[in-house]
């Protein structure tokens, strides 16, 4: 189901917010995705996955302006994200049930470094936000 008015706005509002850190926070989500559940490791198979290594922060860098595409493509989130889910479906053959792992990891470190924005409401709206951006990724697995 789409983000009601109320729910997008509260996600836009943080994401306004975050600015440059957008990649950042994803870096660390990365890490915290790698650490907590290894088998996402097995993609960047050659990487440098230890904390805060280079390859981390670019990628946070390129995974953050996605998901900021995205916040700026809500109403059009499968569009948007259509190449992407062939790169993820097609050629890199992600397991679709990591992309949560990645969005859990993602909501934990928002959480912890907006503490005061992070009511239940905006926990509930990102936690939607995500879940339709995994669903606009993994679409191209049917
Ligand atoms: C919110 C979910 C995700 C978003 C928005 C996202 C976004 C991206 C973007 C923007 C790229 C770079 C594409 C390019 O260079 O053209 C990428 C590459 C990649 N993604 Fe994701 N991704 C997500 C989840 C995942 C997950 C869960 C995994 C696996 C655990 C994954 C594995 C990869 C890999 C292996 C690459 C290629 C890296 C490289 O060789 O440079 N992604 N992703």
């Amino acid at each position: 189901m789409a983000l009601s008015a109320a729910e997008g706005e509260m996600v836009r509002a943080l994401w306004k917010k975050l600015g440059d850190n957008v990649g950042v926070c994803v870096a660390e989500a990365l890490e915290r995705t790698f650490l907590a559940f290894p088998s996402t490791r097995t993609y960047f198979a050659h990487w440098d996955l230890s904390r805060g290594s280079a390859r981390i922060q670019a990628h946070g860098r390129k995974v953050g302006a996605a998901l900021t595409l995205a916040v700026n493509a809500l109403d059009a989130l499968p569009g948007s994200l259509s190449a992407l889910s062939d790169l993820h479906a097609r050629a890199l053959r992600v397991d679709p049930a990591h992309f949560q792992l990645l969005g859990h990891c993602l909501l934990v470190t928002l959480a912890r470094h907006y503490p005061g924005d992070f009511s239940p409401a905006m926990q509930a709206s990102l936690d939607k936000f995500l879940r339709l951006v995994t669903a606009a990724l993994v679409s191209e697995y049917r």
